[in-house]
C-alpha cells in the first residue's frame, strides 16, 4: 500500500470540481488511456481574466484524482500568468507530499494545465503537443519533458525519472538515453551557482532561504552600508523574521534606524521573499562610537 497523507485521502474520497465545463475558455488533455492515465482539465475565466471555475476528468489512480482535484482548487481565482507558475512540486507540497512512485500524477496535472492555457491563448485552435523528440516511445515522453522533471525536481536516477514522468517504465529501451539526459542536465546544474536568486513565488527551503538572505546581505546591502561607514550582521532567521545587528554607525552620520530597517527589508523582500521582515537585535549592538578628530 502507498502511504498517503490525509490531504490526498480527502481529495481522493471527496474530489472537488469533477466534470467538464461546457463552454470552457481553455481545455487541456494529456496522457492516454493506453498508459492508464488520462486527464482533461477545463477552465472558465471571469471578466477580469481570472479563473472563475475549473473542472477535471481523469482515468487514473487515487493520486491522479487527488492531484487533479487539488490543482483545480489551487488555480481558482488566479489569472493565467499566476496559474502557469504552478509547478508539480507545488501540487505535491500542497497535498503534504506524494509517494515518489506517484509523482508523475502531479506532473500530469501541471501538463494538463499548461495545455489548457495554451489552448486558450491560441484561441482553441492549437492542440497541445509536447515539443521535442520522443525519447520513451512506450509512454510518448519527450526529451523536453524529461529534462524538465529532472531540472525542477533535481532528479538523479533513471528510476526517479520513471516515477515522475513514466519514461523508462515500459520496455526499458530508453533507459540509456534517460541516463544521458540526467548526466547532461546535472552537469549543467553543477556549473550554476549554488544559490540563485529565485523567481518570484518559488518556494525556498529553510537552508536556501538562509543562504539567500546571507548572500543578499553580503552582495546587496553591506556594500551600501559600508559606503556610509556602517556594517550589518545577520544574527538569525526565524521563519520569515530576519534578525540583524547594525554595526559601527552613529546617529548623526547615518540614516535613521527606521529607514535603515526599511532599506534592508526592501532588499531582502526583493531578492529573497516578499514575506520577510526585519528586526534589529539591539542587545548585540556595539556601544556607539565617536568620530575621531
Ligand atoms: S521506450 Fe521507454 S520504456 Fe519503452
Amino acid at each position: 500500500m502507498w502511504e498517503y497523507t490525509d490531504k490526498v485521502r480527502d481529495h481522493f474520497f471527496n474530489p472537488r470540481n469533477v466534470g467538464e465545463i461546457e463552454d470552457a475558455d481553455g481545455t487541456g488533455e494529456v496522457g492516454s488511456l493506453a498508459c492508464g492515465d488520462a486527464l482533461k482539465l477545463t477552465f472558465k475565466l471571469d471578466k477580469d481574466g481570472r479563473i472563475k471555475d475549473a473542472k477535471f476528468k481523469t482515468f487514473g489512480c487515487a493520486s491522479a484524482i487527488a492531484t487533479s482535484s487539488v490543482l483545480t482548487e489551487m488555480i481558482k481565482g488566479k489569472n493565467l500568468e499566476e496559474a502557469a507558475k504552478v509547478t508539480n512540486k507545488d501540487i505535491a507540497e500542497y497535498l503534504g507530499g506524494l509517494p515518489e512512485q506517484k509523482m508523475h500524477c502531479s506532473v500530469m496535472g501541471r501538463e494538463a494545465l499548461e495545455a489548457a492555457i495554451e489552448n486558450y491563448r491560441t484561441g482553441g485552435k492549437k492542440k497541445h503537443e509536447l515539443e521535442g523528440k520522443v525519447v520513451c516511445t512506450c509512454f510518448g515522453v519527450t526529451e523536453n519533458e524529461i529534462e524538465r522533471v529532472i531540472r525542477e525536481n533535481d532528479l538523479t536516477t533513471v528510476e526517479q525519472v520513471t516515477n515522475y514522468c513514466k519514461a523508462g517504465g515500459g520496455c526499458g529501451g530508453c533507459k540509456g538515453e534517460i541516463e544521458k539526459i540526467i548526466e547532461r542536465v546535472q552537469g549543467e546544474k553543477a556549473k550554476e551557482p549554488v544559490v540563485t536568486i529565485p523567481k518570484k513565488g518559488r518556494k525556498l527551503t529553510n537552508i536556501q532561504k538562509i543562504q539567500l538572505v546571507q548572500q543578499t546581505i553580503n552582495e546587496e546591502i553591506r556594500p551600501a552600508l559600508r559606503a556610509h561607514g556602517g556594517n550589518i550582521e545577520l544574527i538569525d532567521v526565524d521563519g520569515n523574521k530576519v534578525i540583524v545587528g547594525f554595526r559601527g554607525m552613529c546617529a548623526q552620520c547615518l540614516l535613521t534606524e527606521f529607514t535603515l530597517k526599511d532599506v534592508v527589508e526592501a532588499k531582502l523582500r526583493e531578492f529573497v521573499s516578499p514575506e520577510l521582515y526585519v528586526e534589529e537585535d539591539k542587545d548585540s549592538a556595539q556601544q556607539p562610537h565617536h568620530h575621531r578628530g
